[in-house]
């Protein structure tokens, strides 16, 4: 999916956070709408909520454990039912490296993946990927639109 298509869904949600505790709390409620098998493709510049949102995402999936940014890991697993994969694609160069490292065939299976940066990958999203992009609109706002997701 390349990411102009998120631009073609035809649900989108918009919601305006003013706070890092507003962003996770919409994380929680993208949550409640995932089931297993399912990637949320988070798209937005550095600093924009990406990392704290996928927080409040597994937030809402009960996990307990404390959820830090992939960033040097790449992908980190939780052990939940589905699982939760993070993944952050920011020192990956393209869907070739993302390929090289299981990420395509473990993104087939039935966990739930939440991806940083996965604008960097758009050949390895399947089509059918909800798609989150955050926009930093001032210091603590934040407007974040989900498309392809109906929330509860
Ligand atoms: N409304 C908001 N939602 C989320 N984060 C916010 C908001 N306002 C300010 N921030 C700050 O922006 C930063 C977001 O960091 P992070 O979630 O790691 O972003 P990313 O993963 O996109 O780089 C944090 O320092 C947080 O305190
Ligand atoms: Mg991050």
């Amino acid at each position: 999916m390349k990411p102009e298509d998120f631009l073609t869904r035809k649900s989108v949600v918009e919601l305006e956070t003013n706070s890092e505790e507003e962003t996770f709390a919409v994380g929680k409620r993208i949550a409640e709408s995932l089931t297993a098998g399912m990637v949320v493709a988070l798209r937005g510049t550095l600093g924009s909520g990406k990392t704290c949102l996928a927080k409040g995402i597994a937030g809402g999936l009960k996990i307990k454990e404390n959820v830090t940014s992939p960033t040097y890991t790449i992908i980190n697993e939780y052990d939940t039912t589905p699982p939760l994969f993070h993944i952050d694609a920011y020192r990956l160069n393209n869907d070739e490296d993302f390929e090289q490292i299981g990420g395509r065939e473990l993104i087939g299976g039935g966990g739930i993946y939440v991806i940083e940066w996965s604008e960097r990958i758009p050949k390895s999203l399947p089509s059918d990927a909800v798609a989150v992009e955050l926009e930093i609109t001032g210091s603590s706002s934040r407007l974040i639109r989900v498309f392809g997701l109906e929330l509860k």
